[in-house]
C-alpha cells in the first residue's frame, strides 16, 4: 500500500529547498517508483524565466537518470493556501512514466486530496499511440 503521508513528508522537505527567487512560489514533489525507491524534486527557476523546471520535472528526471521508470504515485505540495495541481508539461511527462497511479495532494490548510492518473489527465497522447499496447 502506498504511504500518502510519508511520501508528503518528503514532498515538503523537497520544498525547503526550491530555488524560486522570482515567483517566490515554492513546489515540492516526491515520486514513488515501482521499485519503492523515493525520489524528491524541488522548482529550480532561472533569470531566464523559460528556462525553469517544475518540482515534478526535477523529482521525475532524477529518478529515470537512476534507471527507474514507473511511477506509482506523486505527491505535490507547494508554499501556497490551495492544493496546487501539475501543469500541462509536468502532466505530459507524468503519464509517460505512470500508466497507473496516484496524485497525492496537500494544501496549505493540511488537508489531503488523492486523484487517479485517469482523472488528472484523460484523454492523454502517449507512448501506446506511437508504439501500440508493451
Ligand atoms: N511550479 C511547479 O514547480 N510545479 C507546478 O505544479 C506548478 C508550478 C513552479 C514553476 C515556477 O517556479 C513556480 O511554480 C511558479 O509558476
Amino acid at each position: 500500500m502506498i504511504n500518502h503521508k510519508e511520501l508528503l513528508k518528503h514532498a515538503n522537505e523537497a520544498m525547503e529547498r526550491a530555488y524560486a527567487p522570482y515567483s517566490n512560489f515554492k513546489v515540492g514533489a516526491a515520486v514513488l517508483m515501482s521499485s519503492g525507491k523515493i525520489y524528491t524534486g524541488c522548482n529550480i527557476e532561472n533569470a531566464s524565466y523559460g528556462a525553469t523546471n517544475c518540482a515534478e520535472r526535477t523529482a521525475i528526471f532524477k529518478a529515470v537518470s537512476e534507471g527507474e521508470k514507473e511511477i506509482k504515485a506523486i505527491a505535490i505540495v507547494s508554499s501556497g493556501k490551495e492544493f496546487t495541481y501539475p501543469c500541462g508539461i509536468c502532466r505530459q511527462v507524468i503519464a509517460e512514466f505512470m500508466k497507473e497511479g496516484e496524485f497525492i495532494f496537500e494544501n496549505g490548510q493540511d488537508e489531503i486530496q488523492i486523484v487517479p492518473l485517469e482523472k488528472m489527465f484523460p484523454y492523454s497522447f502517449t507512448k501506446v499511440d506511437l508504439l501500440g499496447e508493451e
